[in-house]
């Protein structure tokens, strides 16, 4: 009986058994692939006989054996002898599992290198003893630095092409660790070894009696795992909003893979750019049993105590934990893999978690060659395999974390033409137009304590939904007349209706601000008016002269942008303000009014007449 207990004890550590993901980099044909073979080969992780088949296969073929060979899958790989594509191999130590990820040397594929690394939590840089320092060593080190991986160890690989001779590793020793030093990496060990004949790499070999450090596979052991992910502050990019359609079940799921830490059914969580907060009420899984929490790594779904309105791009947070940063100005660093080069005043696209927005750079502060980190402060373009500090615009806020704080959600690409072009991280966030605005909002929503009454309750009690209309247009094109006239039909109607005219707010709320260059703190107060009133469930209706797109995006800040109806009044559009709905001037008020009382039937805010 005790005996089968321990087994399963046995078992269960063994299910825990620790995974690490390391990267191997370094340049072309300095035997990354020639090591990984070997790892495996000693690990005795291979199947019984692969060797030797291998070997014989060879012979027969009268090629020479290559460890690389082991790992070389791809056919077309094997025929050019340079590894392709990045391919992830398996190992085990006594320790932990080893997810060894080997990626190819050639410049020319520098991005499969830089997708390899970003998964990884340590790598092996290997350095060729009789070539020595090569570009691309330090380029790989570089931008291992720039993906945040800062456990590294040096292998100077082919000791026994140099006669295992101390001051050949000496010198490289040296010359490497000076560049390391450079971009702050102190690497964990510079190991000589031979991928070829085994030195160094699962024993210490009696060629190099001189060297009295760890070998490869102490030293993969040693290598510290990142504080896991779970541990740090939850985040969820919001991948989709899953609505129910069935009449009168309003509820949606939130959808998304948890970057970071981990929450709870009764948590609170924010979304970010928004601001909007909101309980967990419960985790919708498919095909499994009921789960009531949801960490770093899994797929998750979950509905919200009350329903807010969340797009795709959003982040959620906990409520409690640090809050990720709001902008559209960011500084970053940035890596550069297009063909051509990326240039200023072209408009590209950012993607970082699920959020996708246009991408302008604003200025180059330095761009820097990381074969030899030598930089350069006036050249205002990015050239391919170039690594650039600059300041981007962006054209919606989004929300992220800086690369100090978590590295996961500080992580961007560049996509050009359907294509991704460069990649890179967040070093900080700038102050923008809005940076104000958005904060007073995030801080109103955050601080918002909601009534015991529910918007639903609300709803139930007018018969409507809250509603904001926005009435805009040229000055004397009817917006007035065309306000009082629905707000009068809407109330003989049984609704809860009220027009605000801008006067009333510009005398009264707004009497300490008189400067009419404060335009943006006008709209921000006249939206946060809008935005108390439509929680008490009015449709509310304002008018305000020549709206931009930016104003309306102002608004939205404040009052969810699926409350908003939006209507210009006048022949031509004079703004670059989309609105909802268009009204001429040749139509009669009447006429207009029945438009928009159509909108919001269709819109489900007041219904239908039977
Ligand atoms: P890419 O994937 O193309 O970047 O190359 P790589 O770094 O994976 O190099 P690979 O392991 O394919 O080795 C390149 C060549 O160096 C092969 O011919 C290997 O046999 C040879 N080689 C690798 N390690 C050693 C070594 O320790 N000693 C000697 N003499 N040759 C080696
Ligand atoms: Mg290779």
């Amino acid at each position: 009986m005790k005996l089968y207990a321990a087994a399963d004890i046995c078992k269960g550590i063994y299910m825990q058994k620790q995974k690490m993901n390391i990267v191997i980099a370094g340049h072309v044909d300095h035997g990354k692939s020639t090591v990984i073979g070997r790892l495996l080969a000693d690990t005795q992780t291979l199947p019984e006989g692969k060797l030797e088949s291998l070997k014989e296969m060879c012979e027969r073929n009268s090629k020479p054996f290559e460890y690389a060979f082991l790992i070389d899958a791809l056919k077309d790989e094997q025929a050019q002898g340079i590894t392709i594509d990045a391919a992830r191999v398996f190992f085990k130590t006594s320790k932990r599992d080893y997810i060894i990820i080997d990626a190819p040397g050639h410049i020319e594929f520098l991005k499969n290198m830089v997708t390899g690394a970003s998964r990884a939590e340590a790598a092996l840089l290997v350095i060729d003893a009789k070539e020595g320092v090569r570009e691309n060593s330090r380029r790989h080190g570089y931008m291992l630095s720039m993906l945040g991986i800062t456990q590294i160890a040096v292998l100077v690989n082919k000791m026994d092409l140099v006669d295992y001779d101390e001051t050949v590793f000496k010198n490289i020793v040296a010359e490497y660790s000076e560049f390391l030093n450079e971009i702050k990496i102190t690497p964990s060990a510079f190991i000589p070894v031979s991928g070829m004949d085994g030195d160094n790499i699962a024993s210490l070999s009696d060629k190099t009696e001189w060297y009295k450090g760890d070998t490869v596979l102490e030293v993969l052991d040693n290598f510290k795992k990142e504080k896991a992910l779970s541990d740090k502050p939850f985040r969820m990019p919001v991948q989709d909003v899953y609505k129910f359609t069935k009449f009168g079940d309003d509820r949606r799921i939130m959808v998304g893979t948890v970057e970071t830490g981990s929450v709870s059914i009764g948590d609170t969580v924010i979304f970010y750019p928004s601001g909007k907060k909101s309980k967990i009420k419960s985790f919708e899984s498919f095909n499994t049993s009921p789960i009531k929490n949801a960490s770093a790594g899994y797929a998750s779904g979950f509905t919200l105590d009350e329903q807010i309105y969340v797009t795709r791009g959003e982040v959620a947070v906990k409520k409690e934990e640090q809050r990720p940063e709001v902008t559209s100005r960011i500084r970053a660093n940035i890596f550069w893999l297009g063909k051509k080069p990326m240039v200023k005043k072209k408009e590209y696209f950012l993607k970082t978690g699920t959020a996708k927005v246009s991408a302008r750079i604003e200025k180059v502060v330095r761009v820097i060659d990381a074969s030899n980190l030598q930089s350069s402060e006036n050249k205002q373009q990015i050239e391919r395999h170039d690594v650039a500090e600059c300041i981007l615009n962006l054209g919606k806020a989004i929300a992220f974390d800086t690369s100090e704080n978590i590295s996961q959600t500080s992580r961007f690409v560049i996509i050009d033409d359907y294509e991704i072009c460069g990649g890179g991280i967040i070093r900080q966030g700038l102050s923008d137009k809005q940076s104000d605005a958005r904060d007073q909002i995030l801080l109103r929503n955050y601080k918002w304590d909601k009534s015991i009454i529910s918007t639903v309750e609300r709803a139930e009690r007018y018969n409507q939904k809250s509603a904001l209309i926005v009435i805009t247009g040229e000055e004397d094109t009817g917006k007035k007349p065309l306000a009082r006239k629905l707000e009068e039909n809407l109330f003989r109607e049984g609704k809860f209706v009220y027009f605000l005219g801008i006067g009333n707010v510009l005398y009264g709320v707004d009497a300490d601000i008189r400067d009419s260059d404060e335009r943006s703190e006008h709209i921000r107060r006249l939206a946060e008016i809008a935005h108390i009133l439509l929680d008490t469930g009015m449709i509310l209706i304002i008018t305000a002269k020549s709206l931009t797109q930016e104003d309306l995006e102002l608004i939205k800040m404040s009052v969810n942008p699926d409350d908003i109806l939006s209507v210009w009044v006048g022949d031509k559009i004079t703004t670059d303000l989309e609105c909802d709905m268009h009204i001429s001037g040749n139509d009669t008020t009447e006429e207009s009014c029945n438009r928009i009382k159509g909108i919001l039937q269709e819109s489900g805010v007041i219904f239908k007449p039977w």
